[in-house]
């Protein structure tokens, strides 16, 4: 049999119950799964570093024993090369997202041939979610209840009133 490595690349600002979802789904399936962040310069700035939103996936994922976090800079297929993984992951939510992940797939495909992307549809309550909607929700004060973990959920409160203060400090000056 084949052992079949998988990466789950993203953008994880941050990691949401729909992401882990999509791992613990993808842990059943592949024999390893590597849960990729991308150091994404066209997304403009994140609300974590990298190293902060490693370290929530680490803990988050700590119980499942084929998963492992990992960083990386580059194309994703020269990535999943040096890390011999034959199969990239995304999850699909709704139809707005096949068009964008079509495109990627089939580009990832022509650049690199041996490497496969696997669709997986994440549980139904997580079709709406993404990280950009969890942003966008706390930075205007609403909740996060059941949209991603309590220690996400704590972070993301703390960050969010760093960076106010930090805004309001410079407004006084
Ligand atoms: O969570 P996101 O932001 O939807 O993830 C997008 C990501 C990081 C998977 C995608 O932007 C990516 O693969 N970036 C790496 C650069 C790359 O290979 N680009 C060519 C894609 S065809």
């Amino acid at each position: 049999m084949k052992d079949i490595v998988a990466i789950y690349p993203g953008s994880f600002d941050p990691v949401t119950n729909g992401h882990l979802d999509l791992i613990r789904r993808g842990s059943k399936l592949f024999d390893r799964l590597i849960v990729a962040i991308a150091r994404n310069l066209d997304k403009g700035e994140a609300l974590f570093s990298l190293a902060e939103r490693r370290e929530m996936l680490v803990a988050m994922t700590s119980e499942l024993d084929n998963v492992c976090v990992d960083t990386f800079e580059g194309l994703l297929v020269a990535y999943c090369i040096s890390k011999n993984a034959n199969a990239v992951l995304r999850g699909i939510r709704a139809v707005s997202d096949y068009e964008f992940e079509l495109q990627m797939a089939l580009m990832n495909r022509k650049m690199e041939p041996r490497v496969e992307t696997v669709f997986m549809m994440p549980a139904e309550q997580y079709s709406y979610l993404s990280s950009r909607i969890v942003r966008e929700i706390a930075r205007l004060g609403g909740p996060l209840t059941g949209l991603v973990p309590n220690m996400v959920e704590e972070r993301v409160r703390q960050k969010i009133a760093q960076t106010h203060a930090v805004h309001t400090s410079t407004h006084l000056l």
